[in-house]
């Protein structure tokens, strides 16, 4: 039987470190404020002029590098991102010629924080059709230049910090590691509770200085309605895919959880009467980094020597759209 497994993780942030202290000099917040509501104490902001595809360029390297692969032997780059390079073409491709993996094919995702989830979901699925070998799955974002820093904007722009991170997923004969498990969900009712206009394709221009002046081009989010649906729909996806493997709680060595707000997770773990140290969080370090925080996670967690093989982990996301899913993985 093929499975797939993780054969290279990296990540990659950038250098400058942003204090909750240095955002309260740009519009009305403090650090009490962020870091108990959020659990947020600092997070990367990328220098003018760096794309996604550039800190996605960083992770994939050292993951190739961990998988002791080169960039042509991947079959597919699957990039998961909300903040593209450019409308088009995708990430993916950006992301392709940099890394001087000539020909391979590229698919960008766009699936806000859930998009590792999905993006791993469909490199598990075409490996596992033993036509795709090693696959390529990156998550990056360059959220530093699309926020609101302003009053207007403060409840977002205290959240999203840049980052990137990937991971190399291979096929693995007889072996009983790797993904075992991925379910995908999506509810389109609650399109407009997390949502970033920027263009109305609707209409001619496209974009307006209207748009432009009245904030339109800001992310948009209404903070309780995503909060409460995280929670919920995290919960029951954990409990799902535990019934659904014949798992009890006590079986996963770590939960990996989107790093969105530090409170989300620690009342998901409560809900599930798990021990809240099972749900691991560096977002006190990155905030919300979006497509890049669970590989962001993985690989700090696997740098730092605490994965074994035979470790059963649980990544769970919940994001814009609304979307949601979670990944079980044998390491
Ligand atoms: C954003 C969030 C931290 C706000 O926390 P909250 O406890 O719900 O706070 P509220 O939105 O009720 O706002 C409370 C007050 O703080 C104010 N406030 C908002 N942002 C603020 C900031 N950065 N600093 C200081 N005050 C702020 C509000 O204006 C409001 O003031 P008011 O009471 O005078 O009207 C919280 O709703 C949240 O984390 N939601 C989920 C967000 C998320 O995870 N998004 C990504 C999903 S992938």
């Amino acid at each position: 039987m093929v499975r797939s497994v993780i054969q290279g993780i990296g990540s990659y942030v950038p250098p400058r470190v942003v204090t909750n202290d240095e955002l309260a000099r740009l519009f009305t917040t403090s650090d009490e404020w962020i870091r108990t509501r959020t659990g947020i104490e600092e997070r990367r902001f990328a220098e003018e002029g760096t794309t996604c595809s550039d800190l996605a360029l960083q992770a994939a390297q050292k993951a190739l590098e961990d998988a002791k692969l080169g960039p042509t032997d991947l079959d597919l780059i699957i990039f998961a991102t909300l903040s593209p390079d450019h409308h088009f073409p995708g990430s993916g491709c950006y992301l392709q010629a940099k890394l001087g993996a000539k020909n391979v094919g590229c698919l960008d995702v766009r699936n806000q924080c859930t998009g590792f989830v999905y993006s791993m979901t469909v490199a598990d699925a075409l490996i596992r059709t033993g036509s795709y070998r090693n696959i390529l799955v990156v998550g990056s974002e360059i959220h530093s230049s699309a926020l609101d820093f302003s009053d207007r904007g403060r409840d977002v722009a205290v959240l999203f910090g840049d980052g990137a991170g990937a991971a190399v997923f291979s096929a693995s004969n007889g072996d009983d590691r790797g993904v075992l498990y991925t379910e995908l969900h999506a509810d389109g009712e609650f399109t407009r509770a997390l949502c970033m206009d920027i263009w109305d394709i609707s209409h001619k221009p496209f974009i307006t200085a209207e748009n432009l002046e009245s904030g339109k081009i800001w992310p948009q989010m209404d903070g309780r309605t995503v909060f409460k649906h995280a929670v919920t729909r995290l919960v029951e996806t954990v409990t799902r895919t535990l019934a659904r493997n014949g798992l009890k709680p006590e079986d996963v060595k770590y939960v990996f959880p989107h790093q969105a707000n530090l409170r989300i997770n620690q009342m998901v773990a409560e809900k599930l009467n798990m021990p809240k140290e099972k749900f691991l969080s560096n977002i006190q370090k990155y905030g919300n980094t979006t497509a890049a925080s669970i590989p962001l996670l993985l690989d700090e967690t696997y740098r730092a020597g605490k994965l074994e093989r035979g470790d059963l982990l649980l990544i769970i996301a919940f994001g814009s759209g609304f979307t949601w899913g979670s990944a079980l993985i044998k390491w």
